[in-house]
């Protein structure tokens, strides 16, 4: 199998469980910035759930990125490697009491920590009921964890795919479980090259969220397999390996951290279109920015190419703009394969974390 679709390693899920279930107490024990997130340019909404988030949760969070896409209120949730459930309370909040948000992960530590808080949250957010559960299960066997296809409105991961071996399954996983119209918004580690073999032997780097990357590139392939739309970068930030001994390692490789978003759409579908949003998205009323290069501006008339024009109308941001055919107003269409060290470099990300 080729490097995109496997990436071979004699790391094992036990030794990743042991990790994140023994190993690491909280988020200071990590020895890398590759799973620090620190938020910062996020909706008050969001920032306002993460706040409500228990303590002891919070404190074994390892995510990398902002894994909260516009528009939840009301969806089904689905968070791969849900670790403690720092993401999933915050989406718990964000999606309503009419909403659900599933948690999965393999390791049991992290899930005792992450269902040992949801009556806390349900009394918290005031729901009559909890709107959130937790599975043990496996990002790359979701059929045995009983997660049916098309049942996901929304599909999160953070920091995750990245330890698994066969990333290809866990995408084409992912792609089955999500509705059509669905997507997968997801904050990852990738870096600018392919890894040699002899560095992805590397057991704490791997747990670390470093060196099961894959070359960014990579992705582009495996969703296009998959049949997932082109993946859509919304922000990236570099983060760098300052220690000695795992420089030595890794040489001049550059690791960042990515949040794509990819829907999974009916085939065939969507022709060149003429929209107008219309305002109405919680926290993004004046302008919905749906990726690093889109923003819709409320009352804006512009076109988009054959496959937005299908995101729009087959998702559930259907609702929130007038869709014609026709190629009206400006086009609204950046590169889509945008390398994320570019990004970085041209907003001046910072170095270390977000
Ligand atoms: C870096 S932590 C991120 C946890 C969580 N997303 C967060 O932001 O705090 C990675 C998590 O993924 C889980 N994990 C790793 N590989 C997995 C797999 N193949 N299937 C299920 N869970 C997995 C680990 O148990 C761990 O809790």
């Amino acid at each position: 199998m080729s490097e995109v679709n496997s990436v071979s390693s004699s790391v094992t899920e036990d030794t990743i469980k042991d990790y994140y279930g023994k190993k690491l107490g909280c988020t200071a024990d990590l020895k890398t910035s590759a799973c620090v997130f620190k938020p910062g340019k996020l909706p008050l909404a969001v920032r306002e759930a993460i706040d409500l988030v228990h303590k002891e949760v919070r404190e074994k969070y390892y995510g990398c990125g902002p894994v909260f896409p516009p528009a939840l209120e009301g969806t089904s949730v689905l968070d791969l490697g849900s670790g403690s459930g720092q993401d999933c309370y915050v989406l718990s909040k964000l999606v309503g009491p009419e909403g659900h948000v599933v948690g999965l992960d393999m390791t049991d530590e992290q899930l005792a920590v992450a269902n040992k808080y949801i009556d806390y949250h349900t009394k918290l957010f005031n729901y009559a009921t909890p709107n959130i559960s937790f599975v043990k299960g496996y990002l790359e066997n979701l059929q045995e964890a009983g997660l049916e296809n098309d049942t996901f409105d929304i599909i999160v991961s953070n920091c995750v795919i990245n330890l698994s071996k066969d990333k290809h399954t866990v995408l084409q996983e992912a792609y089955r479980v999500l509705k059509v119209g669905g997507e997968l918004y997801f904050s990852d580690v990738y870096a600018d090259r392919d890894l040699p073999p002899s560095i992805r032997e590397h057991q704490e780097l791997w747990c670390e969220c470093v060196v099961g990357a894959l070359h960014w590139k990579h992705l582009y392939k495996l969703a296009a397999e998959i049949g997932f739309s082109v993946p859509r970068l919304v922000t990236a930030s570099l983060f760098s390996v300052d220690q000695k001994e795992y420089k030595d390692i890794l040489g001049d490789a550059k690791f960042v951290s990515v949040t794509y978003r990819l829907f999974k759409l009916p085939p065939g579908s969507g022709v060149p279109s003429t929209v107008v949003y219309n305002g109405g998205i919680d926290s993004f009323e004046e302008e919905f920015q749906f990726d690093h290069g889109i923003t819709f501006k409320k009352g804006e008339e512009c076109h988009v190419k054959a496959e937005l024009a299908s995101i729009l109308t087959n998702s559930r941001y259907k609702k929130y703009f007038t869709i014609s055919p026709g190629e009206r107003g400006p086009c609204k269409c950046a590169k889509l394969d945008k390398d994320p060290f570019e990004y970085c470099a041209q907003r001046g990300s910072p170095k270390g974390c977000c």
